[in-house]
């Protein structure tokens, strides 16, 4: 059974917020800065320290100088990501020494794991304030508690997790927003540190997901992505006869003009069901997300994926057979301990095979605490560079063909935002979610266009607008 968090500590949550205005009134303008890092969910974890600021009177910077307070939402995915965080955090001395007030907080993924929470706590005295995923609910709270006590915070207890409704959300634009329609993980992939941080696979209501999402609607948003780890194991926590393909479906009956999105599918639990109902679904991109990993079977098996890759070929060709348009993407990772140069050759052969939109591709990096921090690593990091480059080359030369393929063609796309370039000054998205660059008025933002496509490369489509 799922934990769920009661609208009474939410409305508690929402007190400590009124109080915490008073508090902040002292400030003429309190300004908060949020920084974000790692995946979607974790912007949209943001979204909701925005509402709960906002609810504390603050405006939103990105001048880490103007700010009276800074939150930095972390991920531990990778190592790269946690050395930006420290070092960027590490450099926060020089802003607190300018502003003595200034309170800073280090929340998300990265912090859940107890030997960063030491290291922050030793090293890093200029944070005043470290909480988990599992504690974003009780923020309000915890910065009282900062406050009052005069001393650090560091709420990162190990959970499972639960469900907070009713959080206030802050989000960004007018035209994109994304729900989060479940939290955590239970696969386990043996690279992966997701299930450790942020706990079990829960689902929230769908009756909770369909009314934010007809609220969205009703607010003129236009493009919607649906949010979880695994998408496709949707429901199966709740037992309440409603699983992702359904969930989907119900999205896609309210009334208006909008797309609809979602991230992501593990391939193992993708369903001839999921692919008829996106086919059927006016609304729905037909565009998936199905991250591969490997196109080799040994390593498929010790990255505990549950897949061989002539299952992941046999899933994209059934795909394809109910929506030929269909644009697929994937993730990589190339490198994984102990993965050969025959392995490695076997994976640049399934992606030519499948022919991917484009291709996310990452050196594997040693996470603590999972399974494959143990294996043998006998690869150096150079002879896995060469890998990544070679396979970079791959997808930009398929993305590249791709997006050629498109030149002549046209399509509604939805205009979602300006390029900061003079010629081709609008960004669009085709409904696969490629990217198309355009000419034309700021105030056709948040439109759809039937577009000719005049050129393309491997990271764009160029369109000129039909009915301009
Ligand atoms: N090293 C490299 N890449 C990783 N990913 C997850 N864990 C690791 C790791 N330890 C990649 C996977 C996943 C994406 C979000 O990040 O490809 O799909
Ligand atoms: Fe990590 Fe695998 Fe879960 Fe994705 S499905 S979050 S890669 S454990």
């Amino acid at each position: 059974m799922t934990a769920r968090i009661t609208q009474d500590e939410i409305k508690k949550q929402l007190e400590y917020c009124s109080e915490l205005k008073e508090h902040f009134s002292y400030l003429d303008h309190p300004l908060a800065m949020v920084d974000t890092y790692g995946c979607q969910q974790n912007e949209a974890d943001s979204e909701k320290i925005r509402g709960y600021l906002a609810e504390m009177g603050f405006a939103f910077t990105q001048d880490e100088f103007a700010a009276d307070i800074i939150v930095i939402n972390t991920c531990a995915v990778r190592e790269h990501a946690e050395m930006r965080v420290l070092g960027n955090v590490g450099a926060l001395n020089h802003t607190k020494k300018a502003k003595p007030d200034q309170i800073i907080a280090v929340c998300g993924c990265m912090v859940q794991q107890e030997h960063m929470t030491n290291k922050i706590k030793m090293s890093y005295p200029v944070v005043d304030m470290v909480f988990g995923p599992h504690e974003l609910w009780r923020f309000p709270e915890l910065l009282e508690e900062h406050l009052i006590r005069k001393r650090r915070i560091f709420a990162t207890e190990k959970s499972s997790g639960a469900i907070a409704e009713g959080i206030p959300l802050r989000r960004d634009g007018k035209v994109k927003a994304w729900i989060s329609i479940m939290y955590g993980c239970n696969n386990f992939c043996t690279y992966c540190i997701v299930p450790y941080v942020r706990g079990r696979e829960r689902s929230r209501r769908p009756e909770d997901i369909v009314s934010e999402a007809r609220q969205l609607v009703a607010e003129g948003y236009k493009d919607i992505t649906v949010l979880g780890q695994n998408v496709n194991s949707y429901g199966k926590d709740l037992d309440c006869g409603v699983d992702f393909a359904d969930l989907l479906a119900m999205i896609n009956d309210i009334p208006g003009d909008f797309i609809l999105r979602f991230m992501t599918s593990h391939p193992k639990d993708a369903t001839e069901k999921l692919f008829r109902t996106m086919a059927q679904c006016g609304k729905c991109a037909h565009h998936i997300h199905l991250p591969v990993q490997s196109g080799n079977d040994t390593v498929l098996k010790r990255m505990n994926r549950n897949y061989t890759s002539a299952d992941y070929l046999d899933k994209v060709a059934l795909a394809r057979e109910y929506m030929p348009d269909l644009v697929i993407t994937t993730d990589i990772i190339v490198g994984f301990p102990g993965e050969t140069d025959e392995q490695f050759e076997d994976t640049l052969k399934l992606c030519r095979e499948v022919g991917y939109d484009a291709m996310f591709i990452f050196i594997y990096s040693k996470r603590l605490g999972t399974p494959a921090a143990t294996m043998p690593d006998p690869f150096t990091r150079e002879e896995k560079q060469v890998r990544f480059d070679k396979l970079t080359a791959l997808s930009n030369e398929i993305s590249g063909r791709k997006h050629r393929a498109y030149i002549g063609k046209t399509l509604r796309v939805l205009i979602d935002g300006e390029t900061g370039k003079d010629e081709y000054n609008l960004s669009a998205r085709t409904n696969g979610g490629r990217l198309v660059h355009l000419k034309g008025s700021p105030e056709l933002i948040g439109s759809f266009r039937e577009v000719k496509i005049t050129d393309g490369n491997t990271w764009a489509l160029y369109g000129e607008m039909e009915d301009a």
